[in-house]
Formats: C-alpha cells, sequence, structure tokens
C-alpha cells in the first residue's frame, strides 16, 4: 500500500540503513522496481519528477502506481522529487502523492524557509510529508545549474528545519546528479554529514545524487557504440556509510536509465533484425529489476525491511 515516509524512516534510523528512491517514467521502470522490491521485501519509495510528469502525464503515473500497489503488498512512498513551486506540490498533494519535496535550494535562505514553510502547512494540513533542500549540488538539478556545490551548513540546517517544519532534509556534502560526479578522487563530507546529524539527532537525512554509475553498464554501454565516456557514480563504500548514518533517503535515476540503455544497446548490436519493442524492453526491465535488487541487499541494506 501507499505510505507516509515517517515510520519508514524511524525505521531506517534506528536500524542503520536507507531505502531507495528510485525515479520513474514508464511502466517497464515501475515493473523492474516493484519486482526487485517484492524479491528483497524491502521498503520503497518511487518518485516522480516534473521531466516524468511531463513525459507521462499525470494520469498514467498514477494509474501505473494503483496497478503497482495490486502488484505488491510491500509500503511504498509516491514522492514528488524536486517540486520546483508551491503549486505542484498543491498539485500533487490533491493526485494522492504521500511525500513531496520542495526544493527552494536555489532560493536564499529565507525565500526557501518561506517556501518550504508554505508547502509545509498545505501538506501536513493532508497528512503528506515533506523533504526540503539546503545547499547546493554540484552540476544540474532540473533547470536550475550551479557550477560549484555549497556544502550544507551544519548550524543552518538546524535553523532551517525548525523554522520551516520540514520532515526530512536533502543535504549538500559532495555528491550531484547525472553520471559525471567526480572528476579526481570520489570524496564525501562525511564530517559535514556527522556533524548535522549529531546537531538533529533522530532527524532523517536525504542524499540526492546518488547513483554509483555501475561499470559494467558504462562499459556495456561504450561497447555498444554509446558515448558515454568516463562516467563515474558514488562508490558504494560510500553510500553503505551514509546509509549507516543519519541518511534514511537514497535517490537513484541515473543508474535505471544507464542499465536500461546499456542492455538495450547490447540487445540492439546483437540482434539487428529485432524491432518488437518487446524484445528489448524486457531485458530492459530485468536490469533495472536486478540492479535495484543488488541496491537494496548490498548497499541500502533494507532487504527485509518491509
Ligand atoms: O534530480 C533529477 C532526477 O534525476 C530527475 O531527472 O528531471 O530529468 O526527470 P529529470
Ligand atoms: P542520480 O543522478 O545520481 O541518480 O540522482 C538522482 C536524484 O537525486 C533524483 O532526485
Ligand atoms: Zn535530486
Ligand atoms: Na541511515
Amino acid at each position: 500500500p501507499l505510505v507516509s515516509p515517517k515510520e519508514m524512516f524511524e525505521k531506517a534510523y534506528a536500524g542503520g540503513y536507507a531505502v531507495g528512491a528510485f525515479n520513474v517514467n514508464n511502466m517497464e521502470i515501475v515493473q523492474g522496481i516493484i519486482a526487485a522490491g517484492n524479491q528483497e521485501r524491502s521498503p520503497l519509495i518511487l518518485q516522480v519528477s516534473a521531466g516524468a510528469r511531463k513525459y507521462a502525464g499525470e494520469n498514467y503515473i498514477m494509474k501505473l502506481m494503483e496497478a503497482a500497489m495490486q502488484d505488491t503488498d510491500l509500503p511504498v512512498v509516491l514522492h514528488l522529487d524536486h517540486g520546483q513551486n508551491f503549486e505542484i506540490c498543491e498539485m500533487v498533494i490533491k493526485a494522492g502523492f504521500t511525500s513531496v519535496m520542495v526544493d527552494g535550494s536555489h532560493l536564499p535562505f529565507e525565500e526557501n524557509i518561506a517556501l518550504t514553510k508554505r508547502v509545509v502547512e498545505c501538506a501536513h494540513a493532508q497528512g503528506v510529508f515533506v523533504e526540503a533542500e539546503l545547499g547546493r549540488l554540484a552540476g544540474v538539478e532540473e533547470d536550475v545549474s550551479s557550477e560549484h556545490s555549497i556544502y550544507t551548513d551544519p548550524d543552518q540546517a538546524v535553523e532551517f528545519v525548525e523554522r520551516s517544519g520540514c520532515d526530512s532534509l536533502a543535504i549538500a556534502i559532495g555528491t550531484s546528479h547525472g553520471a559525471y560526479k567526480f572528476k579526481g578522487e570520489a570524496k564525501l563530507d562525511f564530517d559535514r554529514l556527522e556533524k548535522i546529524g549529531k546537531l538533529m539527532p533522530g532527524y532523517p537525512l536525504v542524499l540526492h545524487g546518488s547513483s554509483s554509475v555501475p561499470q559494467e553498464f558504462v562499459e556495456m554501454a561504450n561497447k555498444y557504440g554509446g558515448t558515454v565516456g568516463s562516467a563515474r557514480g558514488v562508490p558504494e563504500d560510500m553510500l553503505r556509510r551514509a546509509a549507516s548514518m543519519a541518511v534514511c533517503k537514497i535517490n537513484i535515476d541515473t543508474d535505471i536509465r544507464l542499465a536500461m540503455t546499456a542492455v538495450i544497446r547490447k540487445h540492439f548490436a546483437e540482434h539487428p533484425d529485432h524491432f518488437d519493442p518487446r524484445q528489448y524492453l524486457t531485458p530492459a526491465r530485468d536490469a533495472v529489476r536486478d540492479m535495484v535488487a543488488h541496491k537494496i541487499r548490498n548497499v541500502l541494506g533494507c532487504s527485509g525491511k518491509a
């Protein structure tokens, strides 16, 4: 059933693990994630970006979720990813989302608080959970691009949470969106994460930009005609470490895109005569399932926590 992340995060915090938040855009992605969750008996967060709503359409997204809920008895959160303004948050709350992210990270501190607070008032009236963001991730975040990340200030984080009333907070400690996260050595500011965690005991933190960009898929994509180059993500051991700390939600989108694309490229190369979408979407969907199951079991630690 669709649930609030509240209890899910309380358990994750206490248990020293994190729940994966996977971006969904179409039927095969939803099915792949649900299959992995069923296999691993894991709680799930399915998140929908503005781009996903535009691509699939609000109605299709809601009907896919309805179908998914008939396919599983797991606790599943339906979450808005990177809500850019009050109106989009209000719209999905009405549509039945159980959680929204209001992303005011590009705004000045006071404006971010004001926007978040307004969304919190609307969401809480409907029992909907609110994630906010303080600090800026490097790279492209929806329409807002920032060349350099601005890491979350621990004292500001405390003030932000107190004044805005948000239920969880996405922080910037060195991750970034997309497939090209690190030029040199991969590095996350764990001291900062620890400090923020200590200042707000029991409070769930969120890590965006947490794809690990598995090299097997990078190599597969490149081998079969892709030009993904030297894409690099967050090493799995760093995600394991973050999951063991106050981080309760870990966002993954790029790895889904990459897995599907690599497998489809391989399929096309090996079967140039195929033109039935079911022929290449079946292995693509299986790849999403296996990749998500691996994360749940070996990285996030949420196997058997449903
Ligand atoms: O953070 C962004 C997510 O990966 C969603 O990407 O806006 O292209 O759907 P999108
Ligand atoms: P990745 O690009 O690392 O998958 O991050 C996704 C994300 O943060 C969605 O909000
Ligand atoms: Zn994000
Ligand atoms: Na955790």
